[in-house]
């Protein structure tokens, strides 16, 4: 079955959104197809817009914001037309939040509930980001295939292998759908979820949520390298969007690599990590730059000078290894991966005191974006879970894996070529 765009109306998923639950005034909220289109003049220096529509998703090319609010979602229906109109009142909406919008002014009713919850008014888009993703649970759960979807799953769409020392929660991990917003301003991040999550209410329910502050990478040259909470510079290495052929190497799903809906795609990988700060606080410095491989002040890589100074994997200083064997960035590095690398898109985050031990619950929330996490995360994990120093101080939690279609084109909806014949 093919249901193109011009099968579901504007009109008809408007209808639908009413029908819904959402019926606050749907096309008020939306705002017209006109207006979604356009840039919204919300969009300030201070306060600039990312274009929402082009061929890959923004927010993974995209320089990294400073605040995240990432969530899960599952699909509450068996009937793929009210999954597809969710989808595409997610994409209004997306084009829309993305330029600074929706604005409401003066049009709320008195009589009715605020079509817009109102809290991003007035603090312009805030380089939003949306980033999409599709979960292997919509494609196939418990031997149910609820949307005839399952013949299109790319292979590279898996729960995640367990790996060796994680210790998972499932109330935090996996889901039918994610969105990542990423934005300058926490609250613009926020109220994008929101709006989101009112968008498609009745049809996508929120499974597990994840706010990030302080992003821990850089994805453009332009960035300076910021620090994560254990103070080391994070995001070094890190793949570039200037890299044109990395990010066609290694990040940007390619023609022939699986089902074609998927090509311009990527895949993410999130893991939440806690560190585990009463062994990382009483580690002197020597033993947090061993375990790390750098030096915590400049980034530089144990035996360099500089933080751009190339890994030297080789050097011995009195007969042992100057990077040591179980360091963080030698079992990361491309150098013992096959060549691999990631794009990581990381942030740090919180969540307050763990009842009982007192501990401060807090550590990393690791997102990468690739073209194959059989090629290149689950090896990569694999190498780190069986020796790397940091997993004395840390812990994963969760962990989840999504498709994430290619950008969209005016017109489109959000992975219309996964329902086309
Ligand atoms: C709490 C957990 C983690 C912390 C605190 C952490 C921290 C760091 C730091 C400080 C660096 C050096 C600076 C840089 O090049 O970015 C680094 C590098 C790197 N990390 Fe992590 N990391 C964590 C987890 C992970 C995980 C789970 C992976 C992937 C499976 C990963 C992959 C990498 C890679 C690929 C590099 C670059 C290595 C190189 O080419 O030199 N990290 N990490």
């Amino acid at each position: 079955m093919t249901e193109s765009r011009s099968h579901i109306t504007r009109r008809e998923a408007l209808v639908g959104a009413a029908a819904l639950g959402a019926g606050f005034g749907a096309d008020r909220l939306l705002g017209s197809a006109d207006h979604v289109a356009t840039p919204s003049s919300a969009s300030t220096p201070d306060s600039p817009a990312v274009p929402f529509y082009g061929s890959h998703q923004s927010g993974i090319a995209t320089p990294a914001q400073e605040y995240l609010y990432f969530a899960a979602f599952d699909v509450a229906t068996d009937a793929r037309a009210e999954l597809i109109g969710a989808l595409q009142r997610w994409t209004t909406a997306a084009a829309s939040l993305s330029a600074g919008g929706p604005y409401l002014g003066d049009q709320q009713e008195l009589g009715q509930p605020p079509a817009e919850p109102g809290e991003a008014v007035g603090l312009g888009p805030s380089r939003l980001t949306l980033t999409f993703g599709f979960g292997p649970s919509l494609f196939e759960a418990d031997g149910r295939d609820r949307f005839a979807l399952s013949r299109r799953r790319p292979d590279e769409l898996r729960a995640l292998p367990p790996l060796q020392g994680e210790s998972l929660e499932a109330s935090l991990s996996g889901g039918d759908l994610c969105v990542q917003a990423c934005a300058d301003n926490p609250q613009v991040a926020f109220h994008a979820v929101h709006l989101l999550a009112r968008v498609a209410s009745g049809v996508f329910v929120p499974r597990w949520s994840q706010l990030g502050f302080g992003r821990t990478s850089s994805t453009s040259r332009g960035q300076p390298t910021p620090r994560n909470l254990m103070g080391f510079k994070d995001g070094t290495e890190n793949i570039r969007a200037e890299e044109a052929s990395a990010m066609s190497d290694y990040v940007w799903v390619q023609d022939g690599d699986g089902p074609s809906w998927m090509t311009g795609g990527s895949y993410l990988v999130a893991r939440r990590i806690k560190i585990l700060f009463d062994v990382w606080d009483a580690t002197t410095l020597e033993g947090q730059q061993r375990v790390v491989g750098r030096h915590k002040l400049s980034g530089a890589p144990l035996g360099g000078t500089a933080e751009y100074d190339a890994l030297d994997l080789d050097t011995e200083r009195n007969g042992e290894l100057v990077i040591p064997s179980d360091a963080h960035v030698r079992l990361a590095s491309p150098q013992v991966n096959a060549g691999q690398r990631i794009l990581r898109r990381g942030y740090s985050y919180s969540e307050g005191v763990e009842a009982g031990s007192g501990e401060i619950d807090a550590g990393l929330f690791f997102i990468a974006f690739q073209r194959s996490p059989m090629r290149q995360f689950i090896p990569i994990q694999r190498r780190l879970a069986a020796s790397d120093a940091l997993n004395r101080h840390t812990l994963h939690t969760s962990s989840s894996v999504f498709a994430c279609p290619p950008g969209v084109r005016p017109g489109e909806f959000l992975g219309q070529a996964l329902f086309s014949s």
